[in-house]
């Protein structure tokens, strides 16, 4: 006997969790299918994000940034560490309990919810006259009817062509957060989000890294003078990064990995690496979800068609997240799964993908929201720009991490805040205020006005506001 739901998201990552929460909140009869499983086959609700994704790699950058600083840093402070040692074992195991700390923690989220879970793999399987017959393959085997569907699928890692990843010596983001040992020398193609990240990660642990990129810009979607200090940050720090590298071939078949290349003269080079982590971009998961048996349309690239409010071309059936057209953010799929669900219970809420937050976290971490000034410029926009260097930021000095810059862009007549780019020290978490300052289309004066606790970081976005207007006061 089929299960009757109001609602039935297919996906546990942040945008399927989340739309089932919401849903439920709203009073909805909501089931949430994901065949994601732990090492033991447990289910791990979360995705991408939580299992191999956003959270591991951040508890990787965690404990390496420690090591890090003690071999370096420590130093500077006074602190002096003999015989600093590595337990590489340990590092990946609390990265491990933090990853099943967050899917208990969803799990805790459905049940206090009333959300019922099923582990298996959701495939459609027909238009019934109560809505949409949905099929769970595995472990927990069942038919779900449901007035409505949210596809929340996810994406995976875009593999090399013909190169699968064996996770081991050729690998995408997962394989790369559970290395047995350190590489001795490490290659990375495409220096991405996740080419950086988990760079970062292998470098501080004692890899040498290269990493090879096919554009000729660092960072093309950043602000240029971001993207300028942060490849200039991270090549002192020991990173290789080659601009403009075509990969020609990889070879995986020896005890290492070659991977021959044009390099941005157009002189062939030939890298040979222990350890490859092919990170150039992803690719939506629709395979197997049973589109072509009810007529779900798919782009050519495999993204499930949605128009402005992640409805497809099937009547009550929505789709949101990295499965979906726009940037492949945890937090933004998070904002589609809520206002999907409002959207079912008759509100009408906004996603305002204008305000979407970008954050990089290298050391120096990298921020931005809105508009770069080379997009300005493009588009005749006059505009005033104001930037802080955290140089000049006394709490920057006193933690020793004086590297980068807020800098503000704002209407020249208005002053409406279009752009904040931030390099430097905990740049993930001040890019809050501009997102908010955003979201309230307020000025940079606005910013410039709001009293900021002294001594923090925040102060150089107030300076950096205060800078458009040519009065910053400690620069
Ligand atoms: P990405 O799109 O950030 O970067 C891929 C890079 O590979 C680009 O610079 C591209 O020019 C380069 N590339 C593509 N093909 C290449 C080739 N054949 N040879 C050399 N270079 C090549 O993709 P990435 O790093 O794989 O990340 C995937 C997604 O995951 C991104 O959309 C990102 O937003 C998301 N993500 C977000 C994180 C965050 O918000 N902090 C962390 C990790 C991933």
């Amino acid at each position: 006997m089929a299960k009757q739901f109001d609602v039935v998201v297919i996906g546990a990552g942040p945008g399927g969790y989340i739309a089932a929460i919401r849903a439920a909140q709203l009073g909805m009869s909501v089931a949430c299918v994901d065949a994601w499983s732990d090492v033991n086959g447990k289910a791990a609700p979360g995705g991408t994000c939580t299992n191999v994704g956003c959270i591991p790699s951040k508890a990787l950058l965690q404990s390496s940034e420690h090591y890090e600083q003690a071999g370096t840093h420590f130093a500077e402070h006074g602190i002096e560490v003999k015989g600093l040692g590595l337990k590489l074992d340990t590092l990946l195991g609390r990265k491990d309990t933090v990853v099943t700390q967050n899917n208990q923690g969803i799990l805790y989220l459905f049940k206090k919810n009333k959300v019922s879970f099923f582990h298996g793999k959701a495939v459609f399987n027909a238009k019934v006259d109560a809505g949409w017959s949905v099929k769970v393959e595995g472990k927990d085997a069942e038919e779900l009817i449901a007035k409505h569907v949210v596809v929340a699928t996810g994406s995976s890692a875009r593999q090399f062509p013909d190169l699968p990843f064996d996770e081991e010596k050729i690998v995408s983001n997962d394989g790369a957060l559970r290395f047995s040992s350190v590489p001795k020398k490490l290659g990375v193609i495409g220096a991405g989000v996740i080419g950086l990240e988990l760079g970062s990660v292998w470098r501080r642990l004692g890899a040498e890294v290269t990493i090879l990129e096919g554009a000729s810009d660092f960072l093309a979607a950043a602000d240029r003078d971001v993207a300028k200090e942060a490849l200039k940050a991270l090549t002192k720090q020991g990173l290789n990064i080659q601009m403009g590298a075509k990969v020609k071939g990889i070879d995986g078949k020896g005890k290492g990995v070659e991977v021959s290349y044009e390099d941005a003269s157009g002189a062939e080079q030939s890298l040979k690496v222990d350890r490859l982590i092919v990170s150039i971009g992803r690719v939506p998961n629709t395979d197997g979800l049973g589109a072509e048996t009810v007529g779900l349309k798919l782009d050519e690239r495999g993204f499930v068609v949605v128009d402005d409010d992640c409805l497809t071309n099937l009547p009550n059936v929505w789709a949101v997240g990295d499965v979906v057209r726009g940037p492949m953010l945890a937090h933004k799929a998070e904002e589609e799964g809520v206002a999907v669900a409002e959207r079912i219970s008759g509100q009408h809420p906004h996603v305002n993908f204008d305000t979407v937050p970008w954050v990089i976290y290298t050391s120096p971490e990298i921020s931005w929201v809105g508009k770069t000034e080379q997009q300005l410029k493009k588009e005749g926009r006059d505009y005033r720009a104001g930037s802080f260097p955290f140089m000049a930021n006394g709490r920057a000095r006193a933690l020793g991490d004086t590297t980068g810059f807020v800098k503000v862009l704002a209407d020249a007549k208005t002053d409406e805040v279009l752009g904040v780019h931030i390099v430097g020290p905990m740049a993930s978490e001040l890019i809050a205020e501009a997102v908010t300052i955003m979201e309230f289309r307020g000025a940079s004066e606005d910013i410039a006005r709001i009293c900021h606790a002294h001594p923090t970081l925040s102060e150089a976005m107030k300076e950096a506001a205060l800078a458009v207007d040519k009065r910053a006061l400690n620069f």
